[in-house]
């Protein structure tokens, strides 16, 4: 990838790409849906400075003051910023630990109105790192199909659950009206370099929005050109790094669920997809997960992010941990959680 980029940027392609996008870039992207299930013309992908940006493009295309989005709670935050900046209310639907973090798909049903105007999916899911089982995918699509929803599938952990890529949501119904958006931020280990894409499903229903999100897409310009070459460098080249990612990443999941699970007053469903656990803390009365993360952080140094800052409500004590560390670097840590945590919940400050 990076051999890709320095030989665009020596060969000259530093001006402004199209703002779609370079063609072979689209055209790498056609191929990666169709390998995922999902077919696809270049026509209808376009490049975008990260899964971010597409989901910003679409949301804006999509929805505005008056307008609701469904998106699952605990949510992943730039969803709740996008639709702040531009006006559309927020609806969140549940996804239940008590059932391995799946969406409540009645709940779902339950939400959709006249003025909803797209449901998120995120799977493979951060915070939670839960792949979502094929009845509740299938579910989801066929409620974007039923009633006329554009499915917004954020897949960029597709290739990162543990027993191998997850294909397209959009190919279990090549109809359906879905978006799929991905990156090279997280199975390409390039989080920094802001190249990803997004894909509209080949119904004549999205043609509106596809046209709305080109001419935002022009409005910005392009996404970085040199970099849309390393998109085709990863797209079309070896993978082989991803096993070995993915491989780690498990080994990483199951030491996780198994250290905090022993720790008392902790319950972690085990993940099976990406680098993020979402256990619980059983919190003394009048706690909130913001005080004991903080509690956590000023005594151990460990950092994890509070559920409430995902949407969770503050008392139910969850919070998210990214075991991307080493594993003996992991397993230090779980013996300071929990000597952190027994001490806290036996209300010994320290
Ligand atoms: C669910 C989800 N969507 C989107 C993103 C943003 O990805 P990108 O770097 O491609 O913009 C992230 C990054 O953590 C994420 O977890």
């Amino acid at each position: 990838m990076i051999a890709a980029v320095e030989r665009a940027m020596r060969d000259g392609h530093n001006g402004y790409a199209p703002s779609v996008g370079i063609l072979a870039a689209r055209e790498a992207v056609s191929t990666e849906c169709i390998d995922r299930g999902m077919p696809m013309h270049p026509d209808r992908v376009v490049i975008t400075s990260g899964t971010s940006e597409g989901i910003e493009l679409a949301l804006t295309a999509l929805a505005g003051p008056g307008d609701d989005v469904l998106i699952p709670v605990p949510t992943y935050p730039l969803y709740t910023a996008v639709l702040a900046k531009i006006g559309a209310r927020a609806v969140f639907y549940r996804t239940d630990a008590a059932r391995g973090w799946q969406p409540d798909i009645d709940h779902v049903r339950s939400l959709i109105s006249r003025v909803t105007r797209a449901l998120v999916v995120i799977d493979p899911n951060n915070p939670t790192g839960a792949s979502y089982s094929p009845e509740a995918r299938r579910a989801l699509v066929e409620l974007a199909d039923r009633h006329n929803v554009p499915l917004l599938a954020d897949e960029v952990y597709a290739d990162l659950a543990f027993d191998g890529p997850v294909g397209a949501l959009a190919a279990l119904n090549p109809d359906a009206p879905v978006i799929t958006f991905s990156s090279l931020s997280k199975a390409y280990l390039a989080p920094g370099w802001r190249m990803g894409w997004l894909a509209v499903a080949q119904t004549d229903r999205l043609d509106d929005v596809l046209a709305g999100i080109k001419k935002l897409a022009d409005g910005r310009l392009c996404s970085t050109g040199p970099m849309e070459y390393a998109l085709v460098a990863a797209l079309t080249g070896d993978r082989s790094h991803q096993q070995a990612f993915r491989d780690a990443l498990r080994e990483r999941a199951a030491l996780t669920t198994e250290r905090l699970n022993a720790i008392d007053g902790f319950s972690c469903v085990a993940p099976t997809a990406a680098f993020y656990a979402m256990p619980k803390v059983a919190l003394p009365p009048g706690k909130t997960d913001e005080d004991y993360v903080l509690s956590l952080l000023r005594a151990t140094g460990v950092l994890c992010v509070y559920g409430s800052g995902f949407g969770t409500a503050p008392h139910d004590g969850f919070f998210r941990i990214v075991f991307l560390a080493a594993p003996a670097e992991l397993s230090d840590i779980y013996a300071s959680m929990g000597d952190f945590t027994r001490d806290y919940l036996a209300g010994r400050g320290r």
